[in-house]
């Protein structure tokens, strides 16, 4: 059982705590007031830049980032110009990517790449978008444009709309909604919602619960009269007692995302839902600042372009800055003085797993083998440490007492996290040597 080399860089908004957030947003509005101040703060330093997915804003803005600190810049902006159309493994490109350069930046299609560069560039690696799980710049250019608008985040409600399923945005903005305690109402396309074990994960991480939410607006969104919003619990004790079902009056920001149909994704019929100048009259969003992290489609009409309330643009515009902060963080002098991301678990490999469930890991399509991780304070789940899919484990067996249990027994939740191991089966544990402790 190995345990994989710890990663360092930004691989998922999981990585996010509140006082690195505070310090990060700080050290952008200094960067954004004083913007000469680091031109020459990377003087020396190599920035990669790996896009092996179309890209304009994020490359760009991250490049742009680099040369405003006086780094220089090697870059793939296309996956048919790299080895990787030749067949070369993630880890050996990785291996010279990180001889080259002191920092990577990497876009790719599979869920999880990022995790396993950082295993053997041995230079800090920053997730530019994988697949259809993490984005977690993109979701610090979209926190601190409300930062800009708002100044706190608290008692906020922001809605997650379009294709959940497949966009990578939403997903790492809902971690980090449910992180500063936002209401987050969510808004799929239909046949677009995300997978529950996503949510699961949330409410157990965060002291959150589930309830319904409804507004006539809702309805023609997503064709469901009652809508799913993750709320604090303390929030809910404020608000009232008992009642699953609220109607939700207001919407503080909206969060809209093209359908991803480069992954698969199909509208059903012709409702793919967004915004129309109509809606914009409507109470609910009065206030309600338009995010989105482009390119749009027609969810988000060019006619709302001179609105007070349309963000998109200054979302874009905050890129560079925000990646500035990133790359100061990682290389420059923020990183003493910067608190600390919280680092993912690195996993462990276990070959009786057989294959991560997502077809879309970057283990699969590199042939490796599965490696998990374990979370929830409730109930234990085992994660896949690649691409975060729940694995199919019913058995969690403790290593130092040798005793096998059902996973969602009691005794599992006594047993220290390091001590904990997945099986399929009972009888695979049994085979190891491990007692039934029922
Ligand atoms: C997003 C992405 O690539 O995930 N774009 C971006 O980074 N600004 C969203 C998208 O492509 O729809």
């Amino acid at each position: 059982m190995n345990l994989l080399p710890m990663m360092e860089g930004l691989h998922a908004a999981e990585a996010f705590n509140p006082s690195y957030l505070d310090a990060f947003f700080a050290l952008v509005g200094r960067l954004e007031e004083r913007p000469l101040e680091h031109a020459e703060a990377l003087r020396g330093k190599v920035i990669a830049s790996v896009f092996l997915e179309p890209s304009t804003r994020t490359r760009l803005s991250f490049e742009a980032a680099a040369h405003r600190l006086g780094a220089s810049v090697i870059t793939v902006a296309d996956a048919k110009s790299s080895s990787a159309s030749k067949g070369e493994t993630l880890a050996d490109t990785a291996r010279m990517l990180g001889s080259y350069a002191d920092l990577i930046v990497l876009r790719h299609p599979h869920d999880g790449a990022s995790r396993v560069v950082s295993r053997y560039a041995g230079v800090p690696v920053i997730n530019g978008g994988d697949g259809r799980i993490g984005h977690p710049s993109q979701t610090l250019v979209d926190l601190y444009t409300l930062f800009r608008a708002w100044g706190s985040f608290r008692g906020r409600t922001i809605g997650l709309m379009g294709d959940l399923v497949h966009g990578r945005t939403a997903r790492s903005l809902a971690w980090a909604a449910c992180l500063l305690g936002m209401r987050v109402v969510l808004l799929p396309g239909a046949g677009l919602d995300w997978e529950s074990g996503l949510e699961r994960r949330l409410i157990d991480r965060f002291d959150y619960r589930l309830r319904w939410g409804r507004h006539p607006l809702f309805t023609d969104w997503t064709g469901n009269a009652e809508v799913r919003i993750l709320e604090p619990k303390h929030l809910v004790q404020k608000v009232l007692f008992g009642g699953d079902k609220i109607d939700i009056n207001r919407l503080d920001a909206l969060y809209l995302t093209r359908l991803q149909d480069e992954r698969g994704a199909k509208a059903q019929g012709t409702s793919y839902p967004g915004v129309t100048p109509e809606q914009m009259q409507d109470g609910l969003l009065e206030d309600c600042l338009l995010l989105h992290p482009l390119p749009r489609r027609e969810e988000l009409p060019d006619s709302l372009d001179l609105d007070p309330r349309m963000m998109a643009f200054q979302q874009a515009a905050v890129g560079p800055v925000v990646r500035q902060g990133l790359f100061l963080s990682m290389l420059g002098e923020a990183k003493d003085s910067l608190p600390s991301l919280t680092p993912l678990p690195s996993g462990r490999s276990e070959q009786i797993l057989g294959p991560c469930p997502n077809e879309n890991c970057v283990s699969r399509h590199q042939g490796m083998t599965t490696a998990w991780r374990v979370v929830g304070a409730t109930r234990r789940h085992f994660l896949c440490a690649h691409c975060d899919s729940q694995l199919a484990v019913d058995y969690a067996g403790c290593s130092s007492s040798r005793k096998v249990h059902p996973l969602h027994s009691q005794a599992v939740l006594r047993i220290r996290a390091e001590n904990l191991r997945p099986f399929r089966e009972r009888q695979d544990a049994e085979e190891m040597g491990y007692a039934w402790g029922g």
